[in-house]
């Protein structure tokens, strides 16, 4: 099953590729929402767009009941262009295994790798502090993001002990 969604998903970003190689890659809206203020909330969901050609995500999560022991992390991504997006992943992780072992899951290390220079998330479990991202950018020539291309839309839900707290949404297009 998760091996048919990569494949498809594959294929569909190879066929984007394609379309779209000339251009570029912008964060267009970013949405931080919380399930339960309190256990976790943003103090900071920003999306800076005066950098008009690379525009940098910063959030900050404080987290109210720490420490963090167990995450589950559910990522959506779907492709615009038609309503609703196709979605061409949905699949969730252990984030505390992943975090312990980052070479665990081939799609989410690759995530991962994009975001660790940016982010203070960058040791195992327990999580006892603020997480945040500071000045993320995906229109950095030659990225992973930046070469998967198209018009698309990604989720990422955080749930602990089989609650979902935060969820994180990105868009992003030409
Ligand atoms: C993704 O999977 C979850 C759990 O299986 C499901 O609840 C959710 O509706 C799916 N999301 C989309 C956009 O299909
Ligand atoms: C993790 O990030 C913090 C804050 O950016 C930094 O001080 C620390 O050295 C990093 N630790 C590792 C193991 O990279
Ligand atoms: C992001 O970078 C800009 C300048 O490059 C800086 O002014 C801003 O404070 C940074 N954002 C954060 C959250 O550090």
């Amino acid at each position: 099953m998760q091996q048919l969604t990569i494949f498809k998903t594959l294929l569909i970003f190879l066929f984007v590729i394609q379309e779209n190689s000339c251009r570029q890659l912008k964060m267009k809206q970013l949405e931080c929402l919380t399930y339960d203020p309190e256990y976790a909330k943003f103090d900071l969901c920003e999306l800076d767009t005066s950098l008009r050609n690379n525009p940098t995500l910063s959030i900050a999560i404080r987290l109210l009941t720490i420490p963090v022991t167990n995450i589950n992390l559910r990522v959506e991504f779907g492709l615009l262009g038609s309503s609703p997006p196709i979605i061409v992943l949905n699949n969730s992780w252990d984030g505390c295994a992943f975090l312990k072992s980052r070479k665990s899951n081939k799609v989410f290390g690759r995530l991962y790798r994009y975001i660790a220079p940016y982010t203070n998330l960058n040791h195992s479990c327990p999580i006892n502090h603020d997480v945040i991202i500071k000045n993320l950018t995906v229109a950095e020539g030659g990225s992973a993001l930046a070469m998967l291309g198209g018009e698309f839309v990604a989720k990422v839900y955080a749930a602990s002990d089989g609650k979902t707290r935060i969820s994180i949404k990105v868009t992003s297009s030409y």
